[in-house]
């Protein structure tokens, strides 16, 4: 592996939720698609933004199928490709068993954790709106509300003092957009809530997705104005289709639809109904089922329909649903992969230069740790043990599947620790691969795939140079069998078989063996091109 330049940042945050600490930065080809800030255990990888400036919009309009398709993808061609996986860690992993500490405690987790992303076409509210529920829900001070309204008045942004809470840096805030993913916390009844706001304008889509990663569920926010909602609901220029689609595709199946700015439209059932309609017609023919999907009207600056049943009479004569937060207290959490073997994948790394002091952050999309748990960082194999855990800020003693978490990290050279690796157990290593093979559908509007094309490969948060090596078969995309043997290019819309090689070897396991490291995009120059998953992980000999 390439090793990456660091350099040290600290950052001012105003919900404290992030302290001086340094981060890594992503240089070269061999970034990683982090994006995601904010919080001490999922902190800022915003470096990679700045590589992220063109725009992807386009090319990630993928056709109505898509997400049928890889759903489809998902049904097939497993069974003939799994005996065929070279994986390490697929052939062991059913000696595992896991020790009582790892299960889940009833009496001690009475909150699920809830990874819940708030996406949505750029302006519509998203920032406003998570700003709003964690002031109402106590999480932001009154003293601290009262500094975002001063110092947004005295920029001309008054009007953003609530998305100020989450948009941080001085460019976010003086674009009046959100470019990387910003992490928040509130707990419902039954959740504690990792809220994932994220950007919604099209250039920042890949930190979009590192938020859809690692989500169980989403707000998909629209604005409910007029000319607002259908910008942002367009076939080529809007974003809540891509969103929608780039959700599906990461297995997300809950949705609360929250139509938001409903004051500018006088609160109109009307206008709530035909925006219902046509984002709900479109969001079945992504998959979602219409019994997932809730639909909200609210108003974020005018605290409507948030936290408690609306007080405004234009609403609540004709609307007698729940309010966003009850919505999200009814969203069921998805079962976690406790028993298995420890996975996570790396979203970033946080260094004290004082202490020499290294901590992993991400996602455990597999297994449990706790402190003194043995641990391999992958790719380099290196092993340590755990110093000490970190959920929300603050020190826990158990970490399990779906938790973020930052882990500490003794016995373990800190330069090897890199954000796109992965930790696992030191008995069941991940995978770490150059040749693949890989189901996609090509998007809509993206420039023919030939043999030899150069493209990215984006994987959980590692992306890589890849060629392509071998285009193995087209796939008729409703059944996923294959039509047509060594096709010469792959064109939008199609869906193949092919084989990749990479620059640089990346930690990887089949879809059928973990979704969260065997979903795939393929990218070119600032575009995502084809979105699937990895079938196949070829020996190279
Ligand atoms: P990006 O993160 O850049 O995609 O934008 P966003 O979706 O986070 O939108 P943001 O919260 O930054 O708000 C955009 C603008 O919409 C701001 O000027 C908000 O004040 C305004 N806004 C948000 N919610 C409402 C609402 O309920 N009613 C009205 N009238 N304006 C709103
Ligand atoms: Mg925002």
């Amino acid at each position: 592996m390439k090793q990456k330049e660091r350099q040290d940042t600290s950052v001012h945050n105003p919900l404290k939720k992030e302290r001086d600490r340094s981060e890594t930065s992503s240089q070269g080809r061999h970034a990683h698609i982090g994006g995601v800030k904010s919080s001490k255990s999922v902190p800022k990888a915003k470096a990679d933004s700045s590589h992220e400036t063109t725009s992807s919009s386009k090319n990630m309009e993928a056709s109505e199928s898509l997400t049928s398709t890889m759903n489809k993808m998902s049904l097939t061609g497993e069974a003939e490709t799994s005996r065929d996986i070279k994986s390490r860690s697929a052939r062991s992993k059913s000696n595992h068993k896991p020790e009582e500490w790892m299960l889940l405690d009833k009496e001690s987790d009475i909150l699920t954790q809830l990874n819940l992303a708030i996406v949505g076409h750029v302006d519509s509210g998203k920032s406003t709106l998570s700003g709003r529920l964690l002031h109402l829900l106590g999480r932001i001070s009154q003293k601290q509300m009262h500094k975002f309204e001063k110092e947004a008045k005295l920029q001309g942004k008054g009007s953003f003092a609530y998305a100020w809470a989450l948009d941080e840096s001085a460019e976010e805030r003086e674009r009046g957009i959100t470019m990387t993913v910003a992490v928040a916390y509130f707990n419902t009844k039954r959740h504690h809530v990792v809220l994932l706001d994220s950007p919604g304008h099209k250039d920042f889509v890949p930190n979009m997705i590192a938020g859809a990663t690692q989500a169980d569920a989403a707000i998909l926010v629209v604005d409910a104005s007029i000319g607002a909602f259908e910008a942002g609901f367009d076939n080529l220029k809007g974003q809540t289709r891509e969103h929608a689609r780039v959700l599906r595709g990461f297995g997300v199946e809950q949705v609360i639809v929250a139509v938001n700015k409903m004051d500018i439209v006088a609160y109109s059932k009307e206008r709530f109904d035909l925006i219902k309609q046509h984002v709900g017609s479109f969001l079945q023919s992504c998959r979602f089922k219409e019994s997932s999907l809730t639909w909200i009207p609210l108003s974020a600056m005018e605290n409507q329909n948030l936290v408690s049943a609306p007080s405004e009479s234009r609403l609540s004569s004709w609307y007698q649903g729940p309010c966003l937060l009850d919505a999200v207290d009814s969203v069921n959490s998805p079962g976690r992969d406790v028993s298995k073997p420890l996975l996570m994948p790396i979203c970033d790394v946080v260094r004290s230069n004082s202490h020499g002091q290294v901590s992993a952050c991400g996602k455990l999309e597999a297994g449990a740790v706790r402190s003194g748990s043995k641990i391999m960082v992958m790719p380099s194999g290196e092993q340590g043990t755990v110093r000490s855990l970190e959920r929300d800020s603050q020190g826990c003693t158990i970490a399990r599947a779906g938790d973020n978490v930052a882990i500490a990290l003794q016995g373990i050279d800190a330069n090897q620790v890199m954000a796109g690796g992965v930790l696992c157990h030191p008995d069941y290593p991940v995978s770490v691969a150059t040749h693949l093979e890989l189901m996609v559908l090509v998007l809509e509007g993206a420039t023919p795939i030939l043999l030899g094309s150069q493209l990215e490969f984006h994987v959980h948060h590692a992306k890589e140079a890849a060629t392509v090596v071998k285009l193995v078969a087209m796939l008729d995309p409703k059944t996923g069998e294959p039509t047509k043997k060594s096709p010469r290019c792959l064109t939008a819309k199609q869906s193949a078989m092919l084989e990749v090689s990479l620059h640089y070897p990346v930690c990887v396991e089949t879809f059928s063996e973990s979704r969260a490291l065997g979903r795939v995009f393929l990218r070119s120059s600032g575009r995502t091109v084809a979105m699937g998953k990895i079938t196949r992980i070829i020996q190279d000999s």
